[in-house]
C-alpha cells in the first residue's frame, strides 16, 4: 500500500522503504483515541485492541510513579543527545539541556499514519510541479505580494532569477507535511493536513533519538510488548540521502555543502544530526550565516558559488523563513544564493510554493488537476487530506468567509503569510483582526484555515525547569519527504520518517522551537 503512490509514468524513483512494514500487521483503524477524558468501559472494543490504553490511564494518576518515570526519562534523554541550547545561551554548547518531550507516547491509529505515509510522495510531487509552474505562482500570489512585504520581497527574487535565467539544474526539496487528526461527528479521527513547510523543516533529528527514550519508560513499567511498538524512526538519514543525492549530482568532488545557519540556533543537535551524517559520507558542511555570505560570497562568470574561496554544491537553509532573519544585506546574499547554479534546498520557487496562499489556492476545485494532470489517485489522495481553507481576496468569496468566521470563529484560524509559529490568529483575536480587516485590501495578505479539533488526551510534557503533571494534549504528526529533480526527471522521491509534536490544549499555535508544543512518538493503536 505504502508503495502504490511511486506508480508515475515520468520518472525513475528510489526503492520504497517499508519503514513502518509492522503497522500493516496490527489491527486496522479503530475509530476514536483513547484519553483519561474518555473513560473506557469493560466492554469497549478499544480495550481488548489497545489493551495498555487502560494502562496508561492509571499510570497517569499515580504521582509518585510519575516523577520517578520523569527522572528516568530525562536522563535517558540527556544520554540518547534528545538536547536543545539553553534560552540564557542559544550560541554556545557549554550548558544545554534536554529538548521538552511527553513521558509518554501518544497513542496515533495506525491507519492515520499510513495514510499520511502513503500520501507523502504525492505533497513532494506537487510541491515541485508548483515550483515549476511560474503562471500559477504569479497568479496565485498576485494579490498576496501587493499586500505583504516579505512575499513580495521573496517574489522579487524569484522574478529577478527568472528574468536572468535559472542557473540551477538540480533542485532538492526537504520538506514536512504537517497533519491534526480531525475529529468526526462521529468521533472517529481523520487526517487533515495543517500544512507543508518546504523550508528549514526541523526536528528530523532529534525525532531519531526519542524513540529510544519512550521505549526506556515502557520498559521500566515492564510494558515490554508495548516498548516494541515504538516505530523505529531516522528522518535526519532520509534527509541526508536527498543532500548526498543533490550533491553528486552536482559533479565536483570538493565542492561543499553550506548550511545558512542562524547566530543564535537552539536547535544545533537536530541540525548537526544531517551535518553528521554527511561527513560520514566524506561529504563536508560549512555553516555560515547570510551576514557571511554578503561578506564573503561570489559567483564566477559560470555562476557557480564561492565561499570562502570554495565552490558550493548545496545550500541548506536553516535560516531565511521569517522577515525579521532579513537585514538589507541579508537580502542581498539570498539574491546572490539564488543566481547561483548551486542547489538551493529550497530555491525561492519552492519557498514560495509552501506559503500558506497557495496551499489555499491547491484547495480550489481544478487547481490540482491543472498542476498533476492525468493523476486521478494522486489528486483523490491529496484532496483527502485537506481541511477548509478560504481566500480573503477582496470580493464575494472573500466576503462570504469573512461572514462565516465571525459567525462562528471558533471553527476557524486566520494565517498571515508567516513561518515559523504563534503568527495565526484565532477567538477573540481572530474576530477582532477581521473587523478591522474586513473593508481593507490588506486582508488578502491572510487566509482563513477550519480550525481542526482533535480529541484531546491526557499526557505529561517534561521540560527543563517544570513539575510533572498531567495534562490534557492533541498532537500533530509531520511527515518528511525528500526529492530531487535533474532537469525534468524526478530521481528521488522519498518518505524518510516522521515526527510527533504534542501540546497542551490551551495553547493553540506554536511549535517545539516556540516554547509550546513537545517532542512525541506515535503508539500506533
Ligand atoms: N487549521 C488549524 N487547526 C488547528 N490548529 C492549527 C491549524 N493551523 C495551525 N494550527 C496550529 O498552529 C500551529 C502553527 O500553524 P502553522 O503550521 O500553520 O504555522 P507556522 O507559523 O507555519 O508554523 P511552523 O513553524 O510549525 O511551520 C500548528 O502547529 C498547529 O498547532
Ligand atoms: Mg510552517
Amino acid at each position: 500500500m505504502l508503495c502504490q503512490a511511486f506508480h508515475f509514468a515520468l520518472m525513475e524513483v528510489e526503492s520504497c522503504h517499508p519503514v513502518f512494514t509492522p503497522l500493516y500487521h496490527t489491527a486496522s483503524f479503530i475509530g476514536c483515541w483513547v484519553g483519561p477524558r474518555q473513560p473506557i468501559t469493560n466492554h469497549s472494543p478499544l480495550l481488548l485492541q489497545v489493551g495498555m490504553a487502560t494502562g496508561w490511564g492509571s499510570l497517569l494518576q499515580d504521582e509518585q510513579q510519575l516523577e520517578e518515570l520523569a527522572r528516568q526519562a530525562v536522563d535517558r534523554a540527556l544520554a540518547e543527545g534528545v538536547l536543545l541550547r539553553t534560552l540564557q545561551e542559544p550560541s554556545s554548547s557549554d550548558v544545554v539541556s534536554y529538548a521538552p518531550f511527553t513521558l509518554f507516547p501518544s497513542l496515533v491509529p495506525s491507519a492515520l499514519l499510513e495514510q499520511a505515509y502513503a500520501v507523502q510522495m504525492d505533497f513532494n510531487m506537487l510541491v515541485d510541479a508548483v515550483s515549476q509552474n511560474a503562471a500559477f505562482l504569479e497568479q496565485t500570489l498576485s494579490s498576496t505580494i501587493k499586500r505583504d512585504n516579505f512575499t513580495a520581497r521573496l517574489f522579487n527574487i524569484y522574478k529577478q532569477v527568472l528574468k536572468e535565467g535559472i542557473a540551477q539544474t538540480v533542485f532538492l526539496g526537504l520538506n514536512r507535511s504537517d497533519y491534526m487528526f480531525q475529529r468526526n461527528a462521529d468521533g472517529s479521527p481523520v487526517l487533515k493536513q495543517i500544512e507543508i513547510n518546504t523550508i528549514s523543516a526541523s526536528f528530523g533529528g532529534l525525532a531519531s533519538r526519542t524513540p529510544a527514550v519512550h521505549r526506556h519508560v515502557l520498559n521500566v513499567l515492564s510494558k515490554t510488548k508495548e516498548a516494541a511498538k515504538i516505530l523505529s524512526n531516522n528522518p535526519s538519514k532520509g534527509l541526508a540521502q536527498g543532500i548526498t543525492k543533490a550533491w553528486e549530482l552536482y559533479g565536483s568532488a570538493n565542492a561543499l555543502v553550506l548550511l545558512i545557519a542562524q547566530e543564535k540556533e537552539r536547535n544545533i543537535f537536530d541540525q548537526r544530526a544531517i551535518e553528521n551524517e554527511l561527513l560520514a559520507k566524506n561529504i563536508h558542511v560549512i555553516r555560515r550565516r547570510f551576514e557571511d555570505v554578503f561578506e564573503k560570497g561570489s559567483l564566477d562568470q559560470d555562476r557557480r558559488l564561492f565561499m570562502d574561496g570554495q565552490e558550493v554544491a548545496v545550500v541548506y537553509f536553516r535560516d531565511g523563513y521569517m522577515p525579521s532573519q532579513y537585514s538589507v544585506q541579508n537580502w542581498e546574499a539570498r539574491l546572490l544564493l539564488e543566481r547561483s547554479c548551486a542547489i538551493k534546498c529550497p530555491d525561492i520557487a519552492t519557498q514560495l510554493a509552501g506559503t500558506k496562499k497557495v496551499q489555499q489556492e491547491l484547495s480550489r476545485m481544478g487547481v490540482l488537476e491543472m498542476l498533476l494532470p492525468g493523476q486521478p489517485e494522486t489528486v483523490a489522495r491529496l484532496r483527502a487530506t485537506f481541511a477548509g481553507l478560504y481566500s480573503l481576496d477582496m470580493g464575494e468569496e472573500g466576503d462570504q468567509a469573512i461572514t462565516e468566521a465571525l459567525a462562528a470563529p471558533s471553527q476557524f484560524v486566520l494565517k498571515p503569510q508567516r513561518e515559523g509559529g504563534g503568527n495565526n490568529l484565532y477567538g477573540e483575536e481572530m474576530v477582532q483582526a477581521l473587523e478591522h480587516l474586513k473593508d481593507s485590501e490588506e486582508r488578502a495578505s491572510y487566509i482563513l484555515m477550519e480550525k481542526i479539533e482533535p480529541e484531546p488526551f491526557g499526557n505529561c510534557l517534561l521540560r527543563p525547569g517544570s513539575p510533572v503533571r498531567v495534562v490534557q494534549c492533541i498532537s500533530e504528526l509531520g511527515i518528511f519527504g525528500v526529492y530531487v529533480r535533474q532537469g525534468k526527471t524526478l530521481v528521488m522521491n522519498k518518505h524518510v520518517g516522521h515526527l510527533l509534536r504534542t501540546k497542551a490544549i490551551e495553547h493553540a499555535d506554536g511549535g517545539v522551537a516556540a516554547g509550546v508544543a513537545v517532542l512525541d512518538n506515535p503508539y500506533p493503536v
